[in-house]
């Protein structure tokens, strides 16, 4: 017997090797460091003969286990990093052992498509958006920023009589952005549009957000030009919304094709004290919105949602079309024609459990309580001696500068690598405003008030030395 057959003999020794590790790794979650040093360079070459998975788990122990930072744990604010709920985990592990290929709702017995058809009737309900989109999962917001621009892209081409995905790439087609996420940038360089096509809406003073009647004059100005607009639902420095009502408005007047990108700014629709900063959302033509972000399900997890009346322009995209095996991608029904992956892991499932675990309420309560903390935290700063706010705290992102050193980017960068080398709090530089800045995004359903201050104490400490030294 092989030592795969007799290690699948010893499944219950295996998992619960698995449980043990996962579980050491959950408690001290809370504190462990947020930076550590690098891992130790692996002495090992691809064995001839196996070494097992409990010596392989070992291994892994020596030289990488030690090295793994909390990224899932309640002091990670950098980029938008969310954790992982209990629910989600347990869905997560599960995915791994069914194995499933969500790809078709019509092969025999294949129920996996069907429970991903079923997460996103939850996540729309969740969300409160219309039955009128279809969706699917994928890796992550870039590939659905980049699954619905594809789309996009075939409705422009198709504007022009031309069909794109059987054609190749077409010129006069215009984008409009104001402030577009880089995973927008690059899907545009991915898909031949190209990253430097796009044509940028002026913005207010000290906002993200898009002057509405700037992107009115340029919609009337070439009315005729197809024009994909990417709109902001929730910008990743200071969480600005583009004013989806007034778009709305000027779709009943011009033809373009909406697209929302709404990666982690999408969960203000989850409470009623934020959800008007989405109103309008619903009569887009796509939305992005990322799972693996404030819905804390672990990565790698997204959705995108494209109205179903768009579902021919997303065949004629996606479709497998030389290979008859797979059937006919317009009659039956199948995930393999309306994505960019054909074979794929059962994301929905941590998705699925999740939503039932928690409902609508225990997610309303996330996204309020992270709210709250960012406002405290944002208080913090703005009372602070040496931190200086650069923008309003308008959701779950607090974005700020040394206050006698904003536009010196060493000073940040040294203030940075000693905060990061007390290993407490982890948070992301950026450019806002002319500044340098720190952005810390809340996300994590673990963070609490103690956080807070522990970050707090640990930016005193980080600065003292970077004056001191
Ligand atoms: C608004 C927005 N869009 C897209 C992305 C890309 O997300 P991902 O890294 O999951 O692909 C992010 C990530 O922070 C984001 O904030």
């Amino acid at each position: 017997m092989n030592l795969m057959h007799q290690e699948g003999q010893q499944f219950k020794v295996l998992l619960e090797l698995a449980q043990s590790q996962a579980l050491s790794y959950l408690q001290g979650l809370p504190h462990m460091p947020i930076s550590r040093p690098a891992p130790v360079q692996p002495s090992v070459d691809l064995p001839e003969r196996g070494m097992g998975t409990s010596a392989a788990l070992s291994q892994f122990q020596t030289y990488f286990s030690q090295a793994l930072v909390a990224s899932s744990g309640p002091r990670y604010w950098g980029f938008v990093t969310g954790g992982t709920t209990p629910a989600a985990i347990v869905g997560d592990w599960l995915t791994a052992v069914y194995d499933q290929n969500p790809q078709s709702v019509t092969g025999p017995g294949d129920v996996s498509a069907a429970i991903e058809l079923h997460t996103l009737q939850l996540y729309r309900q969740l969300f409160g958006l219309p039955d009128g989109f279809m969706g699917g999962f994928v890796t992550g917001a870039t590939l659905s920023n980049f699954t619905a621009l594809a789309v996009a892209r075939q409705w422009a081409g198709q504007q022009l009589g031309h069909d794109i995905a059987r054609d190749g790439v077409t010129s006069g087609i215009r984008i409009l952005a104001a402030t577009p996420h880089s995973s927008v940038v690059k899907s545009l360089a991915m898909l031949g549009l190209g990253s430097r096509h796009m044509t940028y809406i002026r913005k207010p003073a000290d906002r993200e957000a898009m002057d509405v009647a700037h992107l009115e004059a340029l919609l009337a100005q070439q009315p005729d030009v197809p024009t994909i607009l990417i709109s902001s639902g929730g910008t990743v420095n200071t969480v600005d919304y583009d004013d989806m009502q007034a778009i709305a408005e000027l779709q009943k007047r011009y033809s373009f094709w909406w697209h929302v990108d709404a990666a982690f700014g999408g969960f203000a629709a989850l409470s009623p004290r934020f959800q008007d900063r989405l109103a309008g959302w619903e009569l887009a033509d796509s939305i992005t919105i990322d799972n693996h972000k404030w819905l804390n399900v672990p990565y790698d997890n997204a959705v995108y949602l494209i109205k179903s009346h768009h579902a021919t322009l997303q065949v004629q995209t996606f479709q497998n079309s030389n290979a008859p095996y797979l059937g006919d991608p317009l009659a039956d029904f199948s995930y393999l024609n309306y994505g960019p992956e054909n074979s794929r892991r059962l994301r929905a499932l941590p998705v699925w459990l999740t939503l039932l675990a928690y409902g609508r309420e225990g997610y309303r309560q996330l996204v309020e309580q992270n709210v709250e903390q960012a406002c405290a935290f944002g208080g913090l700063i703005d009372q602070s001696d040496f931190l200086q706010l650069e923008a309003p705290v308008r959701l779950n992102v607090v974005c700020f500068s040394l206050k006698q050193y904003r536009t010196d980017k060493e000073k940040l960068t040294q203030f940075q690598k000693k905060l990061e080398a007390l290993g407490q709090v982890f948070m992301t530089p950026t450019v806002y405003n002319g500044a340098y800045c720190l952005r810390a995004a809340f996300v994590n359903w673990r963070t609490s008030p103690d956080d807070l201050r522990l970050a707090m104490e640990s930016m005193q400490e980080a600065w003292k030395a970077v004056r001191e030294a």
